[in-house]
Parts: C-alpha cells; sequence; structure tokens
C-alpha cells in the first residue's frame, strides 16, 4: 500500500520531473523490531517511546529535563488593549535553577470578555512582541537589540480577526532563547546545560531548545485562569520547533505548522528534482546549529534514516494536528507536507479517530482535509497570511477546540 501511495504522489507539476525518492517510507505502524502495532496500548508503550528516542538521538537532539516549572512575573496588565478588544497580559519567564542571561519576554492578547477560559495559539515570533501591531503598549525589554520597528510582522498576525473568533494569542520572540546563528548556544539555554561548551552528537540542537522554550512557556500558561486549551503554533523554522514541542509534550492542546517544510512536515526522502526543495544536506550546511550533530550522518543517505517526518506528526497523536503550506513555497516540499500528514493519518485510527483518508489526493488550494489530522494549501508564497489563520481557527473549531 505504502508503495502504491509513494507511485501516486510521485510527479509534480511537470511530468517530465519525476520526484526523487531516498528509499521507502518507513511505516509509522511496524516497530524497529518489525512488530505490526495494532492498538493504542502498543503505540503508547512500544512505537511512541521508540520514535521519541529515534527523533531526539538522530535528528532534534535530547532535551534535558527542566528542573522546574517556568515562572512569571507580570509587568503589565490593561483591560482595554487594541482599541478595546483585548486584554494585553505582558511579563517576564524564569526557570528556577536555570541561570539565564536575561528572562523570556511573554505577550500574551486574550479576547475581551471572554466568559470561559479561552483557547491560544502559542508560538515563538521573528521580531520580536512589538512586530506583532503597532500597539504602543508593548513593552521593548533593553536586551532586544537591534530592534525591529512595532507592527513591522503586523502582516503576519491578523490580531482582530484571530480575537473575534474567539482566541486568545501568546508569543515570545526565538532570539530569548537562543539567537538563530551558529555558535550562539554557548550564550543562551543549551550554554547554561553545557557549561564546559561541547556538545555530544545526540545534544540537543536550536530547534529542540526553542521547543524547549514553548514547554516553559506552557508551564506559565497552565497556570493562568483565563487561558483554556492551548494550541502550539509556529510558521517555517519556528514550524519544524512547533511539531517537535507538540510531539514532546502532551500538554500541547493541538499543534499547527506552516510552511515548515524540511526537518518540519515534509517528507525527508522526498526531493523535487533541480534543488527546487530543500534536503538534508542543504539545511544543515545553511543551519548547522539547529539539529542534533547525529543527524549529519543522513546527509545524501536519507534512506538509512530510521525515522521520516510523517513519524514526527504521528506523534501528537490523538491530539489534533494542522499542517498548512503554500502553493508556491516548494522549498518546503507542498506534496511532501500533504504526503507526511496522510501517512501519519493511520496512527489516529488507533484511536478511530478520522486523519487524511489514503485514497485522498493532493487538494486544491483553500479547500481543507482532513479531520483530526488536517492539512491546507493556500496560494502565494512562504509567509502567514490572514487566511492561514482564518483555516487555524476553523481547523480547531472543528476539533472543538473553541
Ligand atoms: C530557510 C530554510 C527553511 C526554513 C526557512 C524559514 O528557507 O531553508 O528550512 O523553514 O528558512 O524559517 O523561513
Amino acid at each position: 500500500a505504502c508503495a502504491a501511495v509513494l507511485l501516486a504522489a510521485g510527479i509534480v507539476g511537470n511530468a517530465a520531473e519525476p520526484v526523487i525518492w531516498k528509499g521507502e517510507v518507513p511505516d509509522a505502524l511496524t516497530s524497529a523490531s518489525g512488530r505490526k502495532i495494532a492498538t493504542v496500548q502498543e503505540w503508547e508503550t512500544i512505537r511512541k517511546p521508540e520514535l521519541l528516542e529515534l527523533f531526539s538521538r538522530e535528528v532534534y537532539g535530547r532535551s534535558p529535563r527542566a528542573p522546574g516549572k517556568a515562572e512569571f512575573r507580570l509587568l503589565e496588565r490593561s483591560e482595554d488593549a487594541l482599541d478595546g478588544k483585548a486584554i494585553r497580559i505582558q511579563g517576564d519567564v524564569t526557570i528556577p535553577g536555570v541561570n539565564l542571561p536575561h528572562p523570556w519576554r511573554m505577550l500574551i492578547y486574550l479576547p475581551k470578555n471572554a466568559k470561559k477560559p479561552v483557547p491560544v495559539f502559542w508560538g515563538m515570533n521573528f521580531k520580536g512582541n512589538q512586530a506583532l501591531s503597532e500597539d504602543p503598549g508593548v513593552l521593548i525589554p533593553e536586551w532586544y537589540q537591534p530592534v525591529r520597528p512595532r507592527g513591522a510582522a503586523k502582516s503576519r498576525y491578523p490580531l482582530e480577526q484571530i480575537l473575534d473568533a474567539g482566541y486568545g494569542i501568546a508569543t515570545m520572540r526565538y532570539y530569548e532563547i537562543e539567537p538563530d546563528r551558529d555558535g550562539e548556544w554557548k550564550n543562551s539555554l543549551r550554554g547554561v546545560f553545557a557549561p564546559e561548551g561541547r556538545l555530544k552528537p545526540d545534544d540537543w540542537g536550536a530547534i529542540a531548545a526553542w521547543a524547549w522554550g514553548l514547554s516553559r512557556g506552557m508551564d506559565v500558561l497552565e497556570k493562568m485562569p483565563e487561558v483554556g486549551p492551548v494550541a502550539v503554533w509556529g510558521h517555517s523554522r519556528l514550524g519544524k520547533t512547533a511539531l517537535w514541542a507538540g510531539a514532546n509534550d502532551p500538554r500541547f492542546a493541538a499543534v499547527i505548522s506552516n510552511d515548515s517544510g524540511c526537518g518540519g512536515a515534509s517528507i525527508t526522502r522526498r526531493i523535487l528534482p533541480g534543488g527546487k526543495s530543500e534536503t538534508l544536506k542543504v539545511i544543515n550546511e545553511r543551519f548547522p546549529h539547529w539539529f542534533a550533530k547525529n543527524f549529519l550522518k543522513y546527509i545524501d543517505r536519507e534512506e538509512k534514516l530510521p525515522v521520516d517526518q510523517h513519524e514526527l506528526i504521528a506523534l501528537c497523536a490523538p491530539r489534533p494536528v494542522f499542517i498548512a503550506s503554500a502553493a508556491e513555497d516548494l522549498w518546503a516540499d507542498p506534496e511532501g507536507e500533504f504526503l507526511a500528514a496522510k501517512l501519519a493519518s493511520p496512527v489516529y485510527a488507533l484511536w478511530n479517530l478520522p486523519g487524511i483518508p489514503a485514497e485522498q489526493e493532493m487538494p486544491k488550494v483553500h479547500e481543507p482535509v482532513g479531520g483530526r489530522v488536517g492539512y491546507y494549501i493556500r496560494s502565494g508564497g512562504h509567509d502567514v497570511t490572514p487566511r492561514d489563520w482564518q483555516a487555524y481557527c476553523d481547523f480547531l473549531s472543528q476539533n472543538g477546540i473553541r
């Protein structure tokens, strides 16, 4: 059945350029020892721990256990933010026993006048909390250097639309946890856990560090009485991060990954010809700090990988997981992302939960498919748009998170 799926998906756009396959995609429901996984119990006790171990050791690297739950020091609260639409909460996150160079500044908007705890999107941002909107009340910590203008990322954050749909949003700049440059790890979170200044081949990369940060944010959000279920969300490199966070931390009620591509939602063994999609070689050359050193073993040897990314998506089961692509974002291989979502779906079937049916073909743009595993492709390029947020809100709502 697997080979048939691969053949069917083998041609993209131009029939003259067949997709390159680096070996057969492993079956999420067959354990390393060849055992068929047929029940939730077998998944939970055999296959899920095995996959978590493989992804930790070979792909993202092992993360340390947090010595304690993160704490939140409230700095500011307004009942009347964003033209009276939102409650705004800002504060600093610290972790007892972890001596960071500076705390992590967190910003939360909740819809005003909610009658019950509200579902919240929690994800990191690229340009700083002040870039989400022109809200003059957003605090800019002195360690944010260089500071991007207020509203610099506002096209990606349609706050009114999100709040009107009944959702809150929580965010933090990802540089808080580790600046996104090779070598920076020594001066941030990962450095605290490796004071001797060395990383082992299976030690965590930056993606795992950012994901660990998302879990510490969850420590804070789970204690806030106004906050209901938390959907962990991210775009691109932070979409990879959201998936790894969701796989590891069952407190996330749902997982949403946008344009996450290579090392995120797309199948690593599937490569678009002519360098159109990102490969393991390219990603590790350009971003040597993102993954565990062990991951380098698979450069040009993808067929040797003990896992593929559909199994990362499956690690979110049985929680809702949404994979979003953009039609022009071939670098992230939208069809590879769709295929991964589809190949994760048999794991959801163990709970009798609907995923993406095996016979489902690559959908057209703006036609979301699936159930508990959802897939959506938008027109346009690598970005986050109001249309994407509409799709996330619809997906969560359809899965009872509203
Ligand atoms: C680069 C990188 C991708 C990543 C993207 C992003 O394009 O190659 O893997 O997802 O940046 O984070 O925007």
